[in-house]
């Protein structure tokens, strides 16, 4: 019987979403996440998954998407193994143990305190893995962070809940704050906002987009340091053909008109 009540609402709400979709994702016979740990956290917590309305077609998609960001700091990691990782609005994902790092590398998961606290409750401690129960956007957190090391940061779907004036301050302290390191993290225009706004499962949150990112140049000149290195296609690959003909139609349309190509992105940044 699932035990773990998860009260939570708006865009913490959100993480439920893209947990369902993973765990979704990994049950499917030729899964490219297997993320085991979501679906035993999804079978831990008394929830309503079906208000949500993942389907297929998502979860394949975010399992994509989680897949591409792995792979970029497994990359650094492996360069680095000295690293400091910062897992921002890192929710009931369960990145450090499908990339699990080796020793040398500092974890950091962080999320606001509600998040945390379930988080604590569902998955197992981890050596060198630190919860840090806060919102990104308060500077104190950061300060407690190693600086001195090469800093691999992930973002995944937590840039649209970020107010629109935080999230370039947010880029911008964690640039100051190490020495070097790697942002990579999902954007979306202003189309792309009211796009994902409108989707079944986001309006059930009543979460609100706040922050779109409509040219990550912008990012560039608002931030010193930072530098666009990578636009990531996730859905290139072969894993789009496990979605349904539908999904497959659109994405393909999807893909050969610029302007809406540009409506969400994976974007890796360097500084
Ligand atoms: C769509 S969920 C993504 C969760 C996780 N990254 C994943 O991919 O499964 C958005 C997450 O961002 C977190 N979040 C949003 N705003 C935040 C903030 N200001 N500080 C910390 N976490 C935040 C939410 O609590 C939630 O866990």
């Amino acid at each position: 019987m699932p035990g773990e009540k998860a009260h939570l609402t708006r865009e913490k709400e959100t993480l439920l979403i893209t947990l369902c979709g993973k765990a979704l994702e990994s049950r499917l016979p030729d899964s490219l996440l297997k993320d085991w740990f979501a679906a035993e956290a999804v079978g831990k917590i008394d929830y309503d998954f079906g208000r949500l309305k993942v389907d297929r077609n998502l979860g394949v998609g975010l399992a994509i998407r989680a897949k591409a960001i792995d792979d970029r700091v497994r990359a650094f990691i492996a360069r680095h193994p000295d690293a400091v990782v910062l897992h921002l609005g890192c929710g009931l994902d369960s990145r450090v143990f499908r990339v699990n790092p080796p020793a040398g590398v500092a974890w950091h998961d962080v999320d606001y305190p509600e998040v945390i606290a379930l988080r604590g409750r569902l998955y197992p401690d981890r050596e060198n893995c630190r919860l840090v129960a806060s919102s990104v956007t308060d500077p104190q957190w950061l300060e407690t962070v190693p600086a001195d090391r090469p800093a691999m940061i992930a973002a995944e779907g937590l840039t649209p809940y970020l107010p629109a004036d935080e999230g370039p301050k947010l880029f911008a302290r964690l640039v100051r704050h190490f020495d070097r390191g790697e942002i990579v993290c999902d954007a979306y225009s202003s189309l792309g906002l009211k796009i994902v706004a409108m989707t079944p499962s986001v309006r059930a949150t009543g979460a609100k987009l706040l922050w779109a990112i409509n040219d990550p140049h912008d990012l560039e000149k608002a931030v010193p340091g930072l530098k666009l290195v990578e636009e990531i296609a996730p859905y290139e690959t072969e894993h789009v053909r496990r979605m349904t003909l539908g999904a497959r139609l659109f994405i393909g349309v999807w893909n050969l008109i610029p302007p809406l190509k540009k409506i969400g992105r994976l974007l890796r940044f360097e500084f």
